[in-house]
């Protein structure tokens, strides 16, 4: 049985102890394995690469942050467009072929699905890992990797917290999550943010001066507000991506929140800093979840692959591990639902998310 893996998008805690779970199960109890690295993803198979990964390979993995196969990004759309050779998909098709590969690992998240589905409707036999900071895979309750960025994420803050406090400002926190706000919420409530902006639920910019005031007015000498990457004014909301998108670069900006801070600061006349977490959030060592919850993830996807059971990816449902067939999640996100019990309960407290005056 020859067996490839593969790690695509971008990286998190995680795919080390994934490759390692999925080499150790194999290793264990099938005779005649043979395990394959593919380099940088899905573009590695694009150029037909590979490389051995033996038993000595999985050793120190657990605790590695990254991941030794390297990857990149390899947008979904051009999969299918005719490039020199063929597509990128009939390329890829042909070298697993080449390869003499009988399964296909692919850890990575809502992208890498799709092009996985992709490969599995052409025949191949693929299986999918759920990866992501950004918690935002459908049908699964959570990603690898998440947990651990809520770790870093939340002890930045917390370290953010103690000087911001000192100099009594408003201080905000840029977190990983342009398109879900997973991350922003559970880190901004583990932290005990004031205030939390995340793209499922668009802010309105009185609401969040009023919300700061009030703080002021009640005797608060500093505000902590979290703001994921994708957090977008109620205004914006309203645009096409294309004029959103034109509007942030007018304002020479990707994301909102250094012309948040400049608009808070001016209107409460208070010190306002603002801090971009960036790529600190997916790097280093995973937690002791992550650590576990890849051990089970990369084992039981490697079992299914001994079962004969392809086209799916793991999952984690209600404690459980589970699989989904790829066809029925792939291209599919998970969002925050602003309506559900994590916002309410954060509501309940008295966590802003900068929507109501
Ligand atoms: O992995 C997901 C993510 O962390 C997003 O939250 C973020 O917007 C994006 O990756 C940035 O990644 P890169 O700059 O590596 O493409």
């Amino acid at each position: 049985m020859k067996i490839g893996i593969l790690t695509s998008g971008g990286d998190c805690a995680g795919l080390n102890p994934v490759i390692r779970a999925i080499g150790l199960y194999l290793y264990n109890n099938v005779k005649n394995v043979e395990l394959v690295g593919i380099p940088e993803g899905y573009a590695g198979l694009i150029r037909g690469e590979s490389f051995p990964l033996t038993c000595d390979d999985l050793k120190g993995l657990l605790t590695l942050g990254g991941t030794i196969l390297r990857t990149r990004r390899t947008p979904f759309k051009r999969m299918t467009v005719m490039e020199e050779g063929g597509t990128r998909l009939s390329k890829m098709i042909a070298n697993y072929k080449k390869m003499g590969l009988d399964c296909l690992f692919t850890l990575g998240g809502a992208g890498t699905h799709k092009t996985a589905a992709l490969l599995s409707m052409e025949g191949c036999n693929v299986i999918g890992v759920p990866k992501t900071i950004d918690n935002d895979i459908f049908g699964t309750d959570v990603t690898f990797g998440f947990r651990t960025a809520v770790e870093v994420v939340t002890e930045a803050f917390d370290r953010i917290e103690t000087t911001t406090r000192s100099h009594s400002r408003i201080m905000l926190v840029e977190v990983m999550g342009n398109k879900a706000g997973w991350l922003t919420l559970h880190s901004g409530i583990a932290a005990g943010a004031h205030m939390i902006l995340i793209p499922e639920i668009p802010f309105n910019l009185n609401a969040v001066c009023s919300f700061v005031d009030a703080r002021i007015a009640a005797g608060e000498t500093y505000t902590m507000i979290a703001v994921a990457e994708g957090a977008t004014l109620d205004t914006e909301a309203k645009l096409k991506r294309e004029e959103r998108t034109f509007a942030r670069s007018a304002l020479g900006e990707s994301t909102i929140t250094r012309h948040l801070a400049e608009v808070i600061g001016e209107h409460t006349g208070q010190e306002t800093r603002h801090s971009v977490l960036g790529y600190l959030q997916r790097g280093g060592t995973p937690c002791a979840f992550d650590r576990l919850l890849c051990t089970q993830l990369g084992s039981y996807a490697a079992r299914l692959a001994v079962e004969g059971k392809f086209g799916v990816t793991a999952a984690v449902l209600g404690n459980k591990i589970t699989f989904n067939a790829l066809a029925d999640v792939a291209g599919k996100y998970k969002f925050v639902d602003p309506k559900g019990e994590e916002v309410a309960i954060a509501r309940g407290i008295g966590i802003s998310f900068g929507d109501r005056v």
